[in-house]
């Protein structure tokens, strides 16, 4: 962005309507290249002579808008042709002035629209011309009329623009303008309506078949005047209804006055979590065949696939892809549906990942850390979510949600072997690590605070939001981990970190003798009182697959502690108790202590609480709680229950580390040292897929015959890998195409 470009707005109020800020240019002869650089305090669509520029929705994004604001660069060279040009950059609501959150009256970050804009055009010979948002732009009425993040959108077709006035100088803007980076949010997948029910109410309702975070496209020409409106949701009540309860207060609801042409409406500056949409107006009957739902995420590479013949584990697996795209609008957001959509660290650190093998996140999460950066507090410590809502913040954080400070980093490099990963984030993690150096009064543990501990744990009983676990065994096993991963990178970097290894074997020790008894986990009782008030067990699967995860036992303990972590399983009928912290780390720990079938058994149980039991209750996406649907119909509760959230998802990691096998040596990164150690099991009857690493693809799949395992392994050129094949001595292979059978 150019320093002589201005922040705009309009010479009045405008309410909640978007305005479109209107320029021009001059272009003669000979140019070369045009390259424009637009920004708004809002979420803007950039035209060129009245064509969009880009498939780019919801520009500019959502960032900590009082540290750092991004612009985007169009080349519009092709655009632009001899004579006068219009430019014209529309700006809606979006982050900065919709409600947020529990902020309801919105306007958090500004009270009117703004823009910013820079066109720089070359021609042939070398001369230059400039072009700057500034007081001759006009600003322009809009056909919509009102545009929220979680409310939706009100177009009004038969209104034609208007000129409110010239623009006036925006003075009230001082944020650092920074380039876009990351990819862009754009359109993806475009899902076909599959049906047309009418709900038991008489409610006309169109099923996409997907739950997914986008909106509706509706192709349709009636008289001027006629209106279509459409309300989002995720799922239908028991009797098959429309349901919105769990949307909490976000209408999620499009409008639309018709042209009276052809018309092809879609929202300009919102997006909707939903797989079904209510008719709400339409002139005549709707015919399916007008609807499309289209899917919206941040550009990324896709790098994993997984397939399996059973049918439960395959939709699983898309199912956590499905979840990956829903929430990764921009910055990973908790769910795309509710009155929330945040960027809730716990969340991203469970997935990060998982998410990481499915799709090529580096530049995602480094915009999202940057963010995160930019709002850490003095004593180091981050907010619950980021970018946090103005109004919102508390101080402090939870452990295993501020740890996203480190351990997204961590997950960043091990999947894509970059150490400037870590040289950018060092303050960031530095300044997390002594937050919980200094939390609570004991230096090498972390007792008391806020913790939302196993979040959604069905440990502490029916009702309860935090699991049994010991929210300081959390918070101290947490701090044991993430300094132990900090001192790693640091060591990567050349840091010197003897002092934090020094610290590292304190807080070890210290956690071991606060929380450990006879190899075991034991309560603290001086811990926080909220903890037992919360009927806190010192046994629980979260806890037994913390010690083995976060290396707290020592190599003499493992044994007993995966053997009574199986136990604990058997009692609970052979499934879960785990919530957010402890889920992701069950199969890992099991399959890693050689408790392969157990692993399994919990990867294809279908009760809840279990992966498979909203597999099988028809789930298209991840979902928060393990029973957000009961056997029965009914919904476990209005208040908390996406259908999308991905944190669940997690699970497949272990699908591509241990199902399939692909993984790398403890102390390598980027895959320089990949291990491929399939571990396959009769049930699937047949799992493949494959991992795009920086240094090729790597191919694993194996099929089960009748007395007989066919593995089919493909190394890309140039990698040498260890191949481990159960049953086989271990070999080491270099680039082509292996075949094993045992
Ligand atoms: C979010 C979670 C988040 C949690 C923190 C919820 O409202 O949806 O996913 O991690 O709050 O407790």
């Amino acid at each position: 962005m150019n320093r002589k470009s201005k922040w705009i707005m309009p010479p009045e109020d405008t309410g909640s309507a978007a305005v479109e800020f209107r320029g021009s240019a001059d272009i003669a002869g000979g140019l070369k290249r045009a390259s424009a650089c637009v920004s708004a305090m809002g979420v803007y669509k950039f035209r060129v002579n009245g064509r969009e520029v880009s498939s780019a929705v919801l520009a500019p994004g959502w960032t900590s808008y009082k540290n750092r604001v991004l612009y985007q660069r169009y080349d519009i060279t092709d655009m632009l042709s001899e004579g006068k040009n219009t430019l014209s950059v529309s700006v809606g609501k979006g982050w900065a002035r919709s409600p947020l959150s529990l902020m309801r009256e919105g306007n958090l970050y500004a009270d009117h629209p703004s823009a910013i804009f820079y066109l720089k055009l070359e021609y042939e010979g070398g001369k230059t011309k400039e072009v700057f948002s500034d007081g001759k732009w006009e600003v322009w009425t809009t056909p919509v009329i009102n545009s929220e993040i979680y409310d939706g959108e009100t177009v009004d077709l038969t209104v034609a623009p208007r000129l409110i006035g010239e623009a006036l100088p925006d003075k009230g803007i001082d944020v650092r303008l920074a380039p876009q980076y990351s990819g862009l949010v754009t359109e993806h997948e475009r899902v076909a309506a599959r049906r047309l029910i009418t709900a038991p109410n008489g409610e006309k309702i169109i099923d996409f078949g997907q739950n997914l975070a986008g909106y509706v496209e509706i192709r349709i020409t009636g008289k001027a005047g006629e209106r279509v409106s459409i309300s989002h949701a995720e799922v239908l009540d028991k009797d098959g209804n429309f349901y919105t309860g769990n949307l909490r207060e976000a209408k999620q609801r499009d409008t639309y006055t018709l042209s009276g042409g052809r018309d092809v409406l879609k929202p300009s500056y919102t997006y909707h979590g939903f797989r079904y949409v209510r008719i709400d107006e339409f002139p005549g009957e709707p015919a399916p065949s007008a609807f499309t739902a289209i899917a919206l995420y941040s550009d990324m590479k896709r790098t994993g696939y997984f397939t399996s013949a059973n049918q439960d584990v395959d939709r699983l697996f898309r199912n956590v892809v499905w979840g990956e795209r829903s929430n990764f609008v921009d910055i990973p957001t908790d769910c795309p549906q509710r009155d929330e959509r945040l960027g809730w660290t716990g969340d991203a650190q469970v997935f990060c990942r998982t998410a990481s093998m499915i799709y090529d996140t580096s530049r995602f999460f480094d915009k999202w850390l940057a963010d995160l950066a930019a709002e850490q507090r003095a004593d180091g410590s981050v907010p619950r979510f980021c970018p946090m809502v103005p109004g919102m913040d508390e101080e402090g954080n939870s452990a295993g949600w501020g740890d996203a400070a480190v351990i997204c980093p961590w997950e960043l490099y091990r999947a894509y072997g970059d150490p400037d990963v870590i040289r950018r984030n060092f303050p960031l993690m530095r300044g997390w690590i002594e937050y919980m150096h200094s939390a609570g009064d004991e230096e090498y543990l972390w007792i008391g605070g806020n913790h939302f501990g196993d979040w959604l744990a069905t440990d502490a009983g029916e009702g309860a939001y935090v699991g049994a676990t010991q929210t300081d065994f959390i918070a101290s096993a947490y701090y044991a981990y993430s300094l132990s991963l900090f001192v790693k990178m640091g060591q990567v970097i050349g840091e010197d970190m003897t002092g934090y290894e020094k610290l590292y074997t304190s807080v070890r020790r210290a956690f071991r003798e606060t929380f450990m008894s006879s190899g075991m986990p034991v309560v603290y009782k001086k811990g926080d009182g909220a903890n037992k008030a919360r009927r806190t067990k010192a046994v629980t699967q979260t806890s037994l697959a913390i010690l083995l995860a976060f290396d707290l036992a020592d190599p003499g303990e493992r044994g007993a502690i995966a053997k009574k972590l199986v136990a604990q399983i058997k009692e609970n009928g052979g499934k879960m108790s785990t919530g957010f912290i402890g889920t992701p780390l069950l199969l890992p720990v099991l399959s890693s202590e050689g408790y392969v079938t157990e692993a399994y058994n919990l990867l294809l149980q279908t009760k809840a609480p279990s992966w498979l039991y909203p597999v099988r209750h028809g789930a298209t996406t991840m979902w928060e709680h393990w029973d957000s649907l009961r056997t029965d119909g009914t919904f476990w509760s209005d208040d908390m229950n996406s259908f999308n959230h991905y944190a669940y998802g997690a699970v497949a990691a272990w699908l591509f580390e241990t199902a399939l096998g692909i993984r790398q040596t403890e102390d390598s990164a980027g895959y320089s040292q990949p291990v491929i150690a399939p571990r396959p099991d009769r049930r699937l009857g047949s799992a493949s897929g494959s991992l795009d690493t920086p240094h090729g693809k790597i191919g694993v799949s194996w099929q089960y015959t009748d007395e007989s395992v066919r593995y089919e392994i493909s190394i890309p050129d140039g990698m040498c890998a260890r191949v481990e094949i159960p049953g086989k001595p271990p070999v080491n292979v270099t680039g082509g195409e292996y075949i094993y059978t045992t």
